[in-house]
């Protein structure tokens, strides 16, 4: 089964209880945190507080998004503020496998991801310790970008690699995901869909996210 994950990013950051309430509502199977600290990505977004203020008004599953350098210094304290999902970059930590193993021991699912020029196989020796793995079809940083086509390439790389071995691995695509380009990642391998743009700026929500997923 497909699934949806709404990215805040394009939400409305003024009412963010709220929306995180509205897509539960409009059948968002989860929602996306994205959070970047200036560094390993130019941006900032947000962190702690906001997470744990979010899980005090929703059970909704929270995917939070770390790009952040060194991931390990804060991975208990995003488990302890709300994730249920939790997801790192290979490209930010030089221990990715003890990083994952960590996230399990505490409670979270595992995930690591991958930015755009980043090849799939670098992923290939920490598999089996991975619950998810996000290919990021975007360089992250930023919401409302375009999807680079090359990238569902590692989707299929990876998607091959995870049946062939016969894990349970869920593979993620974020960024630039609406419902034209929607098809051609899950025809690659992707299972779950992080969607900013296309679902928070859509003026009807639910028909997006369904539109996202058939
Ligand atoms: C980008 C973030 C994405 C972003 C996606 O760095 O990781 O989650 O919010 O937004 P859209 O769907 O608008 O590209
Ligand atoms: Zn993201």
């Amino acid at each position: 089964m497909i699934k949806i994950s709404p990215s805040v990013l394009a939400s409305d950051f003024a009412r963010l209880g709220e929306e995180v309430l509205d897509i539960e509502k409009n059948g968002a199977d989860m929602v996306h945190l994205d959070v970047m600290d200036g560094m390993f990505v130019t941006n900032i977004s947000f962190g702690l507080p906001v997470i744990e203020a979010l899980r005090k008004t929703s059970n909704i599953i929270f995917d939070v998004h770390l790009m952040i350098e060194a991931p390990e210094r804060y991975a208990k304290r995003f488990i302890e503020a709300g994730a249920d999902i939790l997801t790192f970059h290979y490209e930010a930590t030089e221990k990715p496998g003890e990083l994952l193993d960590f996230i399990r021991d505490n409670g979270a699912k595992a995930a690591i991801s991958i930015k755009p020029n980043t090849p799939a196989s670098v992923l290939f020796p920490y598999l089996e310790k991975c619950d998810m793995v996000l290919v990021m079809t975007v360089e992250p940083g930023y919401g409302g970008q375009a999807l680079i086509p090359e990238t569902l390439l590692k989707v299929r790389e990876l998607r091959d690699e995870i049946e062939k071995r016969g894990l349970n691995v869920d593979v993620q695509v974020d960024g630039g995901i609406k419902p034209e380009n929607a098809k051609a990642a899950i025809s690659a391998g992707a299972n779950i869909l992080v969607a900013g743009s296309s679902v928070f700026k859509a003026n009807d929500r639910k028909a997006a996210i369904n539109a996202l997923r058939s």
